[in-house]
């Protein structure tokens, strides 16, 4: 059956149906396996979300102790992979490095074409446990330094800090990190979980899906927007611009990046979350000019306009105050995401269907060559 009539950018088209999150636009929540995701950013881990979307369930204690050895015993990066990432041009973009890297993986995997679910769940669980450790060695090496061996001992936010700066900072801070990476995680059919399912309903393989999703994360309409956000942070600078900045842009019709979403058109359910957790590690840092920017730009935003900030807004500068540089903002989304896209992907080949849309036509009538 095809229906006439054109949905440009899908919009409103429901493709499938999914047991993993739901979004409720009237009600502005995010629901994770039906528990809402700032009462899981406040009471649980980044682990016990990820165990979460892949098993529909939380972990116990058991359960949680199991996961996390697995996830450790998979830190480490192999001789050939390392090697991959010494190989990468010097000023590289950190997410064309990491969708390089991610297909390394999956030329070393030699059961990488397996559907197979447990074969999935683990590779899955390998890219969740090997992604902080290419991240962290990217980042590093852009910085003229050497990578730092995972540390075993240390949970998931941790080890990565430990990873990049070689050393852990305040608990307060992991958290924040936790919390931001709790909120990345899963977004329903967001265009890179989009991309990863489209690709995965080809009966491709995981490494292609999850390397597709990247490449749909990258852009700045997606993920991206959480490195722009700093950008626009960065050129402002002082919080006595901010209003007469956002007015120009407005006026001149121009996209602000950290704002609007597709989905959400009263605002993003995740933003107050992660707006705290951004206030919290300014508060540590005792940063204050920021945060008062930031703040003038969306009062502005929603006053002129009705458009409000989504997740990547308080992100990005929360990220920029824990110490990371900009262009290593989308990779750590990825860090997080790939805990949904996977579990996209299994849901995805649990019933597997081809997805491919029509389009209208049109080009020239029919013609033919003299
Ligand atoms: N800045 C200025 N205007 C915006 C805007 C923004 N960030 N987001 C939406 N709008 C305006 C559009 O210009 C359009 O206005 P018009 O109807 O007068 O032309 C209207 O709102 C609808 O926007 P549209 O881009 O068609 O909505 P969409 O659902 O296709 O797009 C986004 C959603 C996310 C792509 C869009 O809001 C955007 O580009 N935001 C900036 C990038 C960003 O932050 N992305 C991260 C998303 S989590």
């Amino acid at each position: 059956m095809v229906d006439n009539e054109i949905h440009r950018g899908l919009v409103g088209v429901i493709v499938d149906s999914t047991a993993i999150s739901k979004i409720n636009n009237e009600t502005n929540s995010l629901l994770y396996r039906g528990y809402p995701a700032p009462e899981l950013c406040a009471k649980k881990s980044f682990e016990e979300v990820a165990y979460l979307l892949w098993h529909g369930e939380l972990p116990n204690d058991k359960q949680l102790k199991k996961f996390k050895a697995e996830e450790h015993k998979h830190r480490a990066l192999s001789w050939g992979l390392r090697s991959c990432i010494y190989s990468f041009p010097e000023d590289c973009h950190p997410m064309g490095a990491l969708r390089t890297a991610i297909s390394f993986m999956g030329l070393e995997d030699d059961i990488g074409w397996s559907h197979k679910k447990d074969e999935i769940y683990k590779k899955s669980l390998r890219l969740y446990a090997k992604i902080p450790t290419i991240v962290a060695a990217i980042t590093r090496l852009r910085q003229g330094l050497e990578p730092i061996e995972p540390r075993l001992d240390l949970d998931f936010s941790e080890n990565f800090f430990y990873m990049v700066f070689g050393e852990v900072p305040e608990k307060e801070i992991v958290k924040a990190f936790d919390v931001s990476m709790i909120l990345y995680a899963e977004h329903t059919l967001n265009a890179s979980t989009f991309t990863a399912r489209q690709i995965a309903s080809t009966m491709s393989d995981i490494y292609s899906a999850v390397s597709g999703a990247i490449g749909a994360l990258k852009g700045p309409l997606h993920g991206g927007a959480n490195e722009e956000v700093m950008h626009m942070i960065d050129e402002i600078k002082n919080p006595e611009k901010a209003r007469e900045w956002m007015l120009n842009k407005i006026a001149a019709k121009e996209k602000i990046m950290g704002f609007g979403h597709r989905v959400y058109k009263k605002g993003d359910s995740r933003v107050p979350t992660m707006t705290q957790a951004y206030h919290d590690v300014a508060r540590i840092k005792g940063e204050t000019k920021m945060v008062e920017l930031s703040s003038i730009l969306a009062d502005t935003m929603i006053a002129e306009k009705g458009i409000y900030p989504n997740l990547d807004f308080p992100a990005g500068p929360a990220y920029h105050l824990m110490g990371f540089e900009t262009p290593i903002f989308t990779p750590l989304f990825v860090m997080s995401r790939i805990t949904g896209w996977t579990a996209h992907i299994m849901e995805q080949w649990d019933d597997n269907k081809l997805i491919r849309p029509s389009s209208a036509y049109h080009g020239p009538e029919e013609r033919h060559v003299k």
